[in-house]
């Protein structure tokens, strides 16, 4: 899927601006405070129905507006059929239309434009808390896997039934959901234990065609004891878990560990830089499988690429950009003449508005 115009009305400090990208890369340029992460910000919004900002990044809509608008015109790669998304963020609810008629579920937005997002410091994701990183294995299996979605959903729902009979305090209340949540936890399990081993493998084949200097591996914890059954797991620590109401093993404490050759965690062993790199890596290691499973392309924002990249390495992310066929926008401060690709476009941002 690619945006062949997209356009954006009272959001943070854009009032109106339209642009039609091009289906490659796209710069998006300008000063401090023009507007460009605001650009990517409506481009992720109508792809997942969210902000990828903080809440204490301030409202999204328009100061003194009632909602914030975004317009995107989409062409199907395989098909050429063209579609018309968009969505309205008012204070209170969120509109969304596909093709004239509402969408009520998030997940259609994504399935219709997926997005991947680098922040411009994207390697805080090594940092954070391990549901960063399941969020990201969750979010990928959703895009490669079509029925991952119900898989998930009956997990959340046998985890919040199960968390709730331990609340009641009876054993017996609890004991019901063991089997479904064992169960659809199992199953879960597998699925991610596989989709993480064979995205691991590629990032890694990725970053070594970088040459950066080091190397990394990764494994996938799955939220309970190595060796042990889930069943087991479960009853030896139910005492614990009635006393807090809330289930203490399972995949909703699954974690995806990156170490490098030294055998220590990444994020406290390589530079800023190499962080950014790897996880790069993993975005493009993600966007090859929705190529390869699905023959859909993703949308890739990227904020401030130049940001504790060198220039190599900021020449070698777009290289593999363009050589994956994706539609990219790519923010920047800096003129980004010596990283475009012919025929790139270039758009000026200065106070929300093309300039
Ligand atoms: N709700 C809002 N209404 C109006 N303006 C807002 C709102 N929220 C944020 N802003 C303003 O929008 C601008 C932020 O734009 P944005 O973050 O897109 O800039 P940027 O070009 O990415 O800057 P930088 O290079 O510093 O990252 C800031 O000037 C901010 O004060
Ligand atoms: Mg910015």
């Amino acid at each position: 899927m690619r945006i062949t115009a997209l356009s954006i009305a009272d959001l943070r400090i854009i009032r109106h601006l339209e642009i039609e990208p091009g289906p490659g890369l796209n710069f998006i340029v300008g000063g401090n405070g023009a507007g460009k992460t605001s650009v990517l910000e409506a481009v992720y919004v109508v792809g997942r129905g969210h902000t990828f900002r903080h809440a204490s990044a301030g409202p999204m809509i328009r100061h003194g507006c009632d909602a914030s608008t975004v317009f995107v015109r989409l062409r199907d790669d395989d098909s050429g059929s063209e579609h018309q998304l968009g969505i309205r963020r008012a204070k209170a609810a969120l509109t969304c239309r596909l093709d004239g008629a509402d969408v009520r579920k998030r997940s259609a937005l994504a399935e219709t434009l997926p997005v991947q997002w680098l922040a411009s410091q994207p390697q805080l994701f090594l940092e954070r808390g391990p549901e960063w990183r399941r969020r990201f294995v969750d979010m990928g299996l959703f895009h490669v896997e079509h029925d991952y979605l119900p898989a998930y959903a009956a997990f959340a729902r046998a985890l919040k039934q199960r968390n709730a009979a331990l609340k009641t305090g009876e054993p017996a209340a609890v004991a019901a959901w063991d089997e479904p949540f064992v169960q659809t936890a199992e199953r879960l399990d597998r699925r991610r234990a596989a989709f993480v081993e064979c995205l691991l493998q590629h990032a890694v084949v990725v970053l070594d065609g970088w040459q950066p200097g080091f190397a990394v591996s990764g494994r996938y914890r799955r939220g309970w004891r190595e060796g042990s059954e889930l069943q087991a797991e479960l009853a030896r620590r139910l005492e614990l878990d009635m006393r807090t109401g809330f289930t203490s093993v399972g995949p909703h404490r699954a974690e995806v560990e990156l170490l490098t050759d030294s055998a220590a965690p990444a994020e406290k062993t390589l530079s800023r830089g190499q962080q950014k790199l790897l996880v790069i890596a993993l975005n493009l290691a993600l966007a090859d499988r929705m190529i390869a499973e699905r023959q859909r392309r993703p949308v890739v924002l990227i904020d401030d690429l130049a940001a504790e990249l060198d220039s190599a390495n900021q020449q070698k992310v777009v290289a593999a950009l363009g050589a994956r066929d994706v539609q990219a926008f790519i923010a920047s401060i800096a003129d980004p003449t010596a990283l475009c690709p012919p025929g790139a476009p270039v758009f000026h941002v200065e106070h929300g508005e093309i300039a």
